[in-house]
Order: C-alpha cells, then sequence, then structure tokens
C-alpha cells in the first residue's frame, strides 16, 4: 500500500479495519488477507455469531482491540477465551454496532442476512470505506443505504464477485455511455438436473456449490438461483440501472465474472479464478492493488468458456426477485425476508427444495403494495414477512404433501 493513500488518522500508517463477520467464510478469506500483511493493517473489531472460540483465536492473532459475538449465551466463552489478551469482549445486537462504531478506516460487511443491517449502517454513517459482502442488506433497504452513503460520504466497495467484476470495469465518468451490465452465474450444483428431479434434493447436495466454497445460505441461494436474483437487486442498487439492463448469464466455468457493455460496442469484462480473496483483495487495497494467494487464472487449461441464458421454468427465484425488484416498494425487503426464513427452513429438512422459491412467492402475494419509508418500516416489515413465511413453511416435512402445498 503507497502511504500517501492512507487515510489520516491511521496508526503508524497503517490501514485500520474491522470485520463485521469474521468465522464466516468471506470473513475467513479477510482475515487471512490481513493477518498476511500485519504491517499494513491495524485491526479495530471483529463479530461473529455464536463461534465464540474462532473468534477468540482471530482476535489474539490479529490484535484486535474489541471482540463481539452477537449470541449473549456465547458472551463468557468470548471472554474467558480473551482472558490475559487486553482485547475487550461483548456480546448482543447493539455490541455489534458497536463494533462498526470502532473508527476503522475499512469495514468488511460480511454478516450473512439482514442481521447485517444495522452495524454495516453504523459504518456507512461514519463514513468508511464498506466492503460491502453482505447483498441481503442492499436487497432490504437499498435505498435508505445508499441515501446515507451518499450523505456520509461513505465509499461502498463491492465483495461479491460479480459486482466486484462490474466495480472495476464500470468508468462512472462515462455511465452515459453504458448500456447494460452482465452479471454472470455459474448455474449452482443442479444446473443441468431434471425438474422433477430437483425436488427431493438435500440440503447436503444443495449446499455443495461446483466452483465457490462459501456458507451455508449462500449456497442454497446459488442452487435455487435467488442468489442471482438478490445480485440483480443489489446491481440496481450499487450501479443505478433499472432492471432490462442488468443481465444474467449462465457461466459454469465462473472464470468471466462480469461484464459492461458500453454504446461503442465494446464490452469490458474481469475474469479470474472463482476464489473470494481476489475481490476481498481489490476492495482491501482500495483504490490500489494488493497481491492475493488466489491461483492465477489458466485460460489454455479451461479451454473453454461457455455461457448460456438462465432456464425460468427450473429457476424461478430469478424471476421472483426482478418482480420484485420492479415493484419496489416493501417488495424488495420482503423478499429477503421470506427467503431468509424458507432457506432456514429447508437446511432444517422442514421445506423441500422447490418449495423455498413457492414461499418466497407467496409471502409477497400476502405482502404486495408495502412502502418503505424509513428504517423503522424495513424492520416492521421484514419482521412482518418473516411471520408469514414461517406461516407457509409451518413444520412440514420436506415429502410430497410440502410440494402439493405450494404447488
Ligand atoms: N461466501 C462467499 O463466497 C460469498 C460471496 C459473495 C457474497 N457473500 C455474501 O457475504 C455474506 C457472508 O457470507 P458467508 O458465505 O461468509 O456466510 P457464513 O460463512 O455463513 O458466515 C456468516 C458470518 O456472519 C456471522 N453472523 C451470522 N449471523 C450473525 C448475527 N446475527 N450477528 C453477527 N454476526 C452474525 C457468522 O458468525 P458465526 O460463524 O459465529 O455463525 C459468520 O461470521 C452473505 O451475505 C453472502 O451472501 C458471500
Amino acid at each position: 500500500m503507497r502511504a500517501d493513500k492512507i487515510p489520516a488518522g491511521s496508526p503508524r500508517g497503517k490501514r485500520r479495519v474491522t470485520i463485521l463477520g469474521s468465522t464466516g467464510s468471506v470473513g475467513c478469506n479477510t482475515v487471512e488477507l490481513v493477518e498476511a500483511e500485519p504491517d499494513a493493517y491495524a485491526v479495530e473489531a471483529l463479530v461473529a455469531h455464536r463461534n465464540a472460540e474462532l473468534l477468540a483465536q482471530q482476535a489474539r492473532r490479529l490484535k484486535a482491540k474489541f471482540a463481539v459475538v452477537a449470541d449473549e449465551s456465547k458472551y463468557r466463552a468470548l471472554k474467558d477465551a480473551l482472558s490475559g489478551s487486553g482485547i475487550e469482549a461483548a456480546s448482543g445486537a447493539q455490541a455489534v454496532v458497536e463494533a462498526a462504531a470502532y473508527p476503522a478506516d475499512w469495514v468488511m460487511a460480511a454478516i450473512v442476512g439482514s442481521a447485517g443491517l444495522a452495524p454495516t449502517l453504523e459504518a456507512v454513517r461514519r463514513g468508511a470505506l464498506v466492503a460491502l459482502a453482505n447483498k441481503e442488506v442492499m436487497v432490504c433497504a437499498g435505498e435508505l443505504v445508499t441515501a446515507e452513503a451518499k450523505r456520509h460520504g461513505a465509499r461502498l466497495l463491492p465483495v461479491d464477485s460479480e459486482h466486484n467484476a462490474i466495480f472495476q470495469v464500470f468508468h462512472a465518468d462515462h455511465s452515459h455511455a453504458i448500456d447494460r451490465i452482465v452479471l454472470t452465474a455459474s448455474g449452482g450444483p443442479f444446473r443441468e438436473r431434471a425438474l422433477k428431479d430437483m425436488a427431493d434434493v438435500t440440503p447436503e447436495q444443495a449446499v455443495k456449490h461446483p466452483n465457490w466454497s462459501m456458507g451455508a445460505k449462500i449456497s442454497i441461494d446459488s442452487a435455487t438461483m435467488m442468489n442471482k436474483g438478490l445480485e440483480v437487486i443489489e446491481a440496481h442498487h450499487l450501479f443505478d440501472l433499472e432492471s432490462e439492463r442488468i443481465e444474467v448469464v449462465v457461466h459454469p466455468q465462473s472464470a468471466v465474472h462480469g461484464l459492461v457493455y458500453y454504446s461503442d460496442g465494446s464490452v469490458l469484462a474481469q475474469l479470474g479464478s472463482p476464489d473470494m480473496r481476489t475481490p476481498i483483495a481489490n476492495t482491501l487495497g482500495w483504490p490500489n492493488r494488493i497481491p492475493a494467494p488466489s491461483p492465477k487464472l489458466d485460460l489454455a487449461k479451461l479451454a473453454k468458456l461457455t455461457f448460456e441464458a438462465p432456464d425460468p421454468a427450473r429457476f424461478p427465484a430469478l424471476r421472483i426477485a426482478r418482480e420484485a425488484l420492479v415493484a419496489g416498494g416493501g417488495a424488495p425487503t420482503v423478499l429477503n425476508a421470506a427467503n431468509e426464513i424458507a432457506v432456514a427452513a429447508f437446511l432444517d429438512k422442514r421445506v423441500g427444495f422447490l418449495d423455498i422459491a413457492a414461499i418466497v412467492e407467496r409471502t409477497l402475494e400476502a405482502l404486495s403494495g408495502r412502502r418503505i419509508d424509513s428504517l423503522a418500516d424495513v424492520y416492521a416489515l421484514d419482521a412482518e414477512a418473516r411471520e408469514v413465511a414461517r406461516r407457509f413453511t409451518g413444520n412440514r416435512a420436506p415429502s410430497g404433501a410440502s410440494r402439493a402445498a405450494f404447488g
């Protein structure tokens, strides 16, 4: 990192960092990059949900000032594991927000789900560089988050590989000359599976992503392709483009992550191996480039890159998400909350795989026409949508009976 790019106020020229969700898949990759360059970074705070043991290990290794577990029942375990280290420990939702308030120049938002909204907003309101992995935050409250970022001079740095790709080739000064962008999708583990065979897939099969190693929730979202739907909404907010100008193309090799079509016919794309350390490093070093240990893309070895249109019949979630984006108001908030509930129920084996999209669609129908004017509205609608979606999940087994209920 060049000294002239280091934000003022950083101790000994280090970039001060906080990692929200440090024990997760994105979080651990971030920890690895930070740990590799101890002279470049000073760690302010780390946050996890329940994994006090790993959190304490990370906090000790990175010499963090503050470590927080959201789950209050894990406080004692965290406190004991940090005993004698001088690192402050805390627990609970308010402490998570306090962690985001620590004076980090750069904050990784990698909590999963809308639980990440309050701490992400806290970092945004401090005017920090916010590396945004948590797409659910943008889906449930994108307009509020982007407005707050503008008001407080915060910079949102997209971490999702597709959005990070677009971010790298999207020349904002020439945005009038951008026709559309393309997000690529691997197609997930069931890309070639017949619809009739998708009804009985298990969570164990669904979390096995062919190219990426990720947390359980996003892996299921990838299998249903709701992930790409959430990403279309995220891209809408990050790049200020309407749904028709955000295309999705299935690209099973996951080498091309995103493309920008310019009006002169030029298409700029970003490529790389499917390894989250590359987009994370792109945001961690931003505006400079720093090394990442990701395997370098070997095009000759890949031999061919293929592209195909997504299949709307087998992957209805993408259509449902687009419809929510076009409907606007509270629809994306409802979509996100219902999806979080449906995915949790699927992971719990209480509903079947095809029920996920059906539950989301039913919840959207039940709560259509809702408006969002404030953060309080987001929280209220998120809670209501969870309640409605929960009613649709019930305690059903993932059997034919369950599918019939949504058929
Ligand atoms: N994984 C990827 O490659 C990838 C790529 C692009 C975007 N993303 C996005 O990045 C986010 C994180 O994904 P992931 O795959 O890293 O998820 P993950 O492996 O499940 O990790 C989630 C992290 O959030 C923490 N957490 C969960 N609930 C929390 C709460 N209520 N309060 C505080 N912390 C909480 C978890 O702590 P515990 O460990 O204690 O449970 C963990 O550290 C998601 O929004 C995902 O869509 C991920």
